[in-house]
């Protein structure tokens, strides 16, 4: 496996899904172990549960917060946030509500579908929220319920993080995804992006995914693994 050079580019990003966070001991949300064979999305993860069922909604975000607590970022995150540092122009697209990249220290991050550790009220915006358990269910101004800022299915991405997350795409020249089985979108479209702005795209993933032959080199491999070797 060639190392790569990060002075040969002069934008790298990293769009990264759950398969990022997956030797932190976050479970990926398909395959084996995934979040979605053991609750149903339906239930858990659209604004229609949410409706039906606040409560239940929020407790099992609670209990996804509760897993993220308890795992760090490891290597791979680790070598991305020190890229940031050394290198003019890093930036990482991300799947994951899980918050890891940051932990991790990278700081232009580009969080695609929300994050675990924020609240919204439909009423008066979003909330910081960062404990096991979340500091109150409902709105202290208003009293309704607070939802978490997660883009679930159905729901459309914040159209000023696509705007920024895109225009990064074309912008790069590197681009590298780790982890994600690109299945959905519009997230799975921006390979694509990459690719036909003209930019040297890379897959990090163990087993291969739908999109594996578009891209330059593919390599099966996990993220701890692979991204200390190839930088
Ligand atoms: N390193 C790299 N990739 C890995 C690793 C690892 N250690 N372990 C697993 N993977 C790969 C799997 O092979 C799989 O292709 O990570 C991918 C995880 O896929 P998904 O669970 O589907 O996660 P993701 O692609 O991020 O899901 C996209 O779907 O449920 C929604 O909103 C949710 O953001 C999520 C979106």
């Amino acid at each position: 496996m060639q190392k790569i050079n990060p002075d040969e580019y002069k934008h790298i990003l990293f769009f990264t899904g759950a398969g990022m966070s997956a030797e932190s001991g976050v479970p990926t949300y398909r395959g084996r172990g995934g979040v979605w064979n053991e609750y149903r999305w339906e239930d858990y993860a659209c604004q229609t549960a949410f409706e039906r069922d606040p409560e239940r909604v929020l407790k099992f975000h609670e209990l996804r917060r509760q897993a993220v607590l308890e795992c760090e970022p490891h290597a791979g995150h680790y070598i991305i946030s020190d890229m940031e540092k050394r290198h003019p122009n890093v930036t990482v697209v991300t799947q994951n509500i899980d918050g890891m990249h940051q932990r991790a220290g990278s700081q232009n991050v580009e969080e695609l579908h929300g994050s675990l550790w924020r609240l919204r009220c439909p009423w008066h915006g979003v909330v910081e929220d960062v404990g096991k358990t979340y500091r109150c269910y409902t709105c202290e101004d208003c009293g309704s319920w607070l939802r978490p800022d997660i883009v679930w299915f159905g729901d459309a991405l914040d159209q000023y993080v696509m705007k920024d997350a895109v225009t990064a795409i074309r912008d790069c020249d590197l681009f590298i995804s780790i982890g994600t089985s690109a299945v959905v979108y519009p997230a799975a479209g921006f390979p694509r992006i990459a690719k036909d702005a003209g930019a040297v795209c890379i897959e990090i993933n163990p087993v291969p995914t739908e999109l594996s032959p578009m891209y330059d080199e593919s390599i099966q491999s996990t993220a701890g693994t692979i991204l200390p070797v190839l930088f």
